[in-house]
């Protein structure tokens, strides 16, 4: 599979494939399609006359082979639906799809005619920048430890140029083009990481990735890690028990972004903090996972890799101009002789004492961690956390949507509107004070579950909402169904979807943005 995509800066002249558009209920070809069925000696009319199979369906690719000798080139006919139900979602899915058949036809670049009907549906550059996430996205393969039998690496070219091209021949829309292919390529890191296996994705593993990444930053992010008697000295007690029986240390990542422009006057000022769960492996700890519940827990990090990508895409090409903390609290839940138990009571940074209910229930204990400590050390102006906390949500949401709780309406109005561009939807539920209330233990202030199956993932918001200090506008999302796939949902293969990651970029991106 291609392992770099990449936008032109112009028009490509000689494309081993072009992608010409085809609703499902066309009629006919438009004027700048005739013209491109008259170059290639009415072969595009002759297959949608003639190939039956050629109906529009959204995602259908139908390959025409064109030109003969040296000049033999491909025009592909990809579906869209229906004009009238084309939205950017069609679009991911559908160039998402055409990853893997390019790759297979050896194509090292293409061109895709942007129609007057696309162009009018969803504008140029929209529609470009879905192209580039569909292609993207969908060319990602996890084939680090596919070793001996090559099944998944394979041949074939490495690399695509891509352009979208207007169909009536007034110029390229690849600005939007590059601009999905580097969400795409954020996403990707995180799904990379979010795939890597539990015995080399440890905490250490991860801490070094976020270091890493802060050294190609050239000076914009910084990061630390707060490890071994550091942590017991800020208080993190959610990390220090939850880790407490993994040979691989608890740790809290923390990445500082901060713009060239912190402090000038127009922008925003403030501090954005975001919160992701990093659980490298997630057993259940002595309220141990049982049959197949704990197979998949890799992806109990999910949340701090999408925190992890956001600022891969922050750092690396967005550019906010607002102040970023991403914090990282980082564990593995096993279980030992020197597991915590259910019965232990905790005290946190903030005063408060959680009485142990469940080890089970331990994402919402170290994100609690990296929300006291970020809101008495950075006093942020809004928090966003993210988590795979509750098997709950995946029953009462399932994979379409991620559950959300967000009492700020302004904050609300900017994570819906990223996440319905990005196709990263949430759905909000209720954390009102009955809820609050089922948190409140006999022991102790909280206790980490309550003792009842009921409205488990607004548990885990109520029981959050106890680490966040009052006034600050804080939504949570619980990514637990979204965040990975079981079979292929195009443009994802099965496996991470780096769900979180566009819907960050996109938010800083309608917040405030510096390009220089
Ligand atoms: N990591 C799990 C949640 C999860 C379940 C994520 C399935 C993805 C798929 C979390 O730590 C957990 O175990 N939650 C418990 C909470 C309960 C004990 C209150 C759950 O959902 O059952
Ligand atoms: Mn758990
Ligand atoms: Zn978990």
């Amino acid at each position: 599979m291609y392992q770099t995509i990449k936008a032109a800066s112009r028009a490509i002249k000689s494309p081993e494939a072009t992608v010409c558009l085809h609703f499902s209920n066309s009629r006919g070809l438009d004027k700048a399609d005739k013209a491109y069925d008259k170059s290639v000696r009415g072969a595009l009319s002759d297959a949608l006359k003639t190939r039956k199979e050629c109906t529009g369906a959204a995602g259908e690719a139908t390959v025409v082979y064109t030109g003969s000798g040296k000049k033999a080139t491909r025009t592909i006919i990809l579906g869209l639906g229906a004009s009238g139900q084309v939205n950017a979602d069609v679009v991911r899915r559908a160039f998402g799809s055409l990853a893997s058949p390019l790759h297979a036809m050896a194509v090292k670049r293409v061109t895709v005619r942007a129609s007057a009907g696309i162009c009018e549906a969803l504008g140029d550059e929209p529609f470009a920048r879905a192209v580039g996430e569909g292609l993207g996205l969908g060319a990602f393969r996890f084939d680090d430890f596919k070793a001996t039998i090559k099944n998944g690496k394979g041949s074939g070219p490495t690399a695509l140029t891509a352009s979208v091209e207007r169909s009536d021949g007034s110029g390229v829309a690849n600005d939007g083009l590059s601009h999905g292919l580097n969400l795409a390529e954020s996403a990707n890191f995180a799904r990379r990481l979010a795939a890597t296996p539990p015995n080399v994705a440890t905490t250490t593993h991860i801490a070094a990735c976020a270091q890493d990444l802060a050294k190609q930053s050239g000076g914009t992010m910084k990061c630390k890690v707060i490890k071994g008697k550091a942590l017991e000295d800020k208080g993190l007690v959610g990390l220090i028990n939850v880790g407490k029986a993994s040979e691989n240390p608890p740790c809290m990542i923390e990445l500082t972004y901060e713009p060239k422009s912190a402090g000038v006057k127009g922008c925003c000022d403030g501090t954005v903090l975001l919160v992701g769960k990093t659980i490298c492996y997630d057993t259940g700890g002595l309220s141990l996972k049982i049959s197949n519940g704990m197979k998949g827990m890799k992806y109990d990090k999910n949340g701090g890799m999408a925190v992890l990508g956001a600022m891969h895409a922050v750092s690396t090409w967005l550019k906010p101009c607002c102040r970023i903390v991403a914090l990282l609290p980082a564990a593995e839940n096993s279980i030992s002789d020197e597991a915590y138990r259910p019965d232990d009571i905790l005290t946190y940074l903030n005063g408060v004492t959680v009485e142990v209910t469940n080890t089970d229930a331990e994402g919402r204990l170290v994100l609690a961690d990296g929300l006291a400590y970020g809101c008495k050390v950075h006093k942020p102006t809004a928090i966003i956390d993210m988590a795979t906390l509750t098997g709950g949500v995946v029953v009462a949401l399932g994979q379409a949507y991620a559950g959300y709780w967000c009492d700020d309406a302004t904050l609300r109005g900017r994570v819906e509107q990223a996440g319905e561009t990005a196709g990263e939807r949430v759905w909000r539920l209720p954390l009102t004070e009955p809820y609050r209330d089922m948190m409140k233990s006999q022991h102790a202030d909280i206790w980490n579950s309550a003792p009842v199956r009921h409205a488990h993932p607004i548990q885990g918001a109520a029981f959050l909402s106890y680490f966040v200090d009052s006034g600050i506008p804080w939504a949570h999302i619980d990514i637990a169904g979204t965040s990975a796939t079981d079979k292929p949902r195009p443009p994802f293969e099965a496996g991470p979807t780096g769900f979180g990651v566009r819907l960050l970029a996109n938010l800083f991106e309608s917040w405030c943005t510096e390009r220089d």
